[in-house]
């Protein structure tokens, strides 16, 4: 029986965020990761919950990361366990959260001065310096470089990693009438090896509803636009559907 087969005993809580938790096992390198219903935005100055939210990211996740290692990105992602609960694969993260924008949005909008809603002659990379207290700030391969954040071979991954993202998940996306506005993605190393990690839901992508451009997802909370449980669900059932 493969490991990840077996039951996973489910251990010490080892890390609390503010939309999930991780958990040991009794595998020394594998994690349960836990969705919570509880959101934030502005840095964790607005809180609420959003119900049903760590069920619809689980799920949305655990089948995004299927959809990617079938077309050959490597990911955290070791198998569902229930309802809120994937295992994963221990990762020593990188503390950069890297943006791809394909129409410009939220921080893009606000940053350059540009209406929401252009879309952009080609994909636009950025990276965050992953630190709440100083806003998650925008910085380029020369700070990531010099402060030894990471270095040249493992960037070369991380970006060809991410363009092999964004097109399989606008591809997606698009058959189920969703426009893949920007998203943002996590990685780390496991065992030398850089996965991908973290989640991949509408906690951490725009999706815009092609033809009418509704918002189907955080922004509906960040901006308290209403409809919020219903846009996840909404996004749920296209992806699984
Ligand atoms: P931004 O336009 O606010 O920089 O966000 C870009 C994308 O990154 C958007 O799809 C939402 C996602 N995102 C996160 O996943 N976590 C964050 O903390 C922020 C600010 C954005």
């Amino acid at each position: 029986m493969k490991a990840e087969e077996t039951v996973m005993k489910k251990g010490k809580m080892i890390y609390e965020g503010k939309a999930k938790k991780l958990y040991k096992t009794d595998k020394k390198d594998l994690l349960i990761q836990e969705f919570k219903d509880d959101a934030t935005a502005f840095d964790a100055t607005k809180r609420g919950t959003i119900i049903g939210k760590g069920v619809v990211n689980n799920k949305i996740s655990a089948k995004l990361f299927e959809l990617l290692e079938s077309k050959g990105v490597e990911t955290h992602f070791v198998k569902l366990l229930n309802d809120r609960e994937m295992l994963i694969k221990d990762l020593k993260i990188v503390p950069i959260e890297v943006t791809i924008r394909n129409i410009v949005a939220g921080g893009m909008a606000k940053m350059m001065g540009l209406e929401e809603g252009i879309v952009l002659k080609q994909p636009v990379l950025e990276y965050h310096y992953k630190n709440d207290a100083l806003h998650d700030p925008l910085i380029n391969e020369y700070h990531i470089k010099a402060l030894d954040i990471s270095n040249d071979h493992d960037l070369r991954i991380i970006n060809k990693r991410s363009f092999e993202v964004n097109n399989i998940l606008k591809d997606f996306f698009a058959k189920r009438q969703l426009d893949l506005v920007d998203f943002k993605l996590e990685f780390g190393k496991h065992k030398d090896k850089m996965l991908l990690g973290d989640e991949i839901s509408p906690d951490t992508c725009r999706l815009w509803e092609q033809g009418t451009k509704k918002k189907l997802d955080k922004d509906r909370f960040r901006r308290d636009l209403g409809d919020v449980e219903e846009a996840y669900q909404e996004v749920l059932k296209r992806v699984i559907g």
